[in-house]
């Protein structure tokens, strides 16, 4: 079973996708992980962000590999572990160039797609996973809340970690993001494939109480159909 979930950043996504994935026995993938190191990679590597080229050879040549595990993700780009270095604000602020370059999406989407074809069943969350990555997905679901709340989170998150934070800073971010990451959810919600949950005043458990019934209606569907 293939199960999507895409939102925007700070909607709840990773901490939900990881618990619904832990509770249904099956993995985890956080796309976003790899647009962060493709992103870490073309910073450390002084590689120009306005060079759309150069940015596709990069997504190309660096290797990432995720183990996604229950209650963390490892993040390892060329062999080295950097699944702290990619939360930072630094590479926050710089991911727009990435994630809008078609043709580092189109890298990355192969990647994904691959890793779903291993694994055969998971849950995915990123931004266009039921839209573009896994179109025949089981279940899709958009997640959504206020950019108040959802900057909330991450300033939360971040401060967790021992970062300087500074919340207007973070709801800048998150809303110059929105403006880019939209676009690969979008089509989703206007075409009705998506359950959408708003999540701004949800526990994270009812969230994922509210997926789980709906995972458990889509296999009581399959399970008429067969
Ligand atoms: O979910 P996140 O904040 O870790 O995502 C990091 C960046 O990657 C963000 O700019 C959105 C982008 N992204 C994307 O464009 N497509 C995905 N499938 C996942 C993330």
């Amino acid at each position: 079973m293939i199960v999507t979930i895409d939102g925007p950043a700070g909607s709840g996504k990773s901490t939900v996708a990881r618990k619904l994935a832990a509770l249904m026995g099956i993995p985890y993938l956080d796309t976003g992980a790899m647009y962060r190191a493709l992103t870490l990679k073309a910073l450390e590597s002084g590689t120009s962000l306005d060079d759309p080229d150069a940015l596709v050879r990069l997504a190309r040549e660096t290797a990432i590999a995720l183990d996604c595990g229950p209650t963390y993700v490892r993040v390892r780009m060329d062999g080295r572990d950097v699944s702290e270095a990619i939360r930072s604000m630094q590479v926050n602020a710089h991911t727009n160039p990435v994630a809008a370059n078609p043709g580092v999406r189109a890298v990355l989407v192969e990647k994904q797609r691959e890793i779903g074809r291993q694994l055969g069943s998971l849950v995915t969350e990123g931004r266009d996973q039921g839209s573009v990555v896994f179109p025949d997905a089981d279940v899709k679901f958009l997640l959504e809340a206020s950019d108040a709340k959802r900057a909330e989170r991450r300033y939360l998150e971040l401060k967790a970690d021992g970062e300087e934070v500074d919340l207007d800073a973070i709801l800048a971010n998150i809303r110059s993001r929105d403006k880019n990451d939209e676009r690969q959810w979008l089509p989703l919600k206007e075409r009705g494939q998506a359950i959408v949950i708003d999540t701004t005043a949800m526990s994270i458990a009812a969230v994922v109480e509210r997926m789980r019934e709906e995972v458990e209606r889509c296999r009581a569907r399959q399970a008429v159909r067969r």
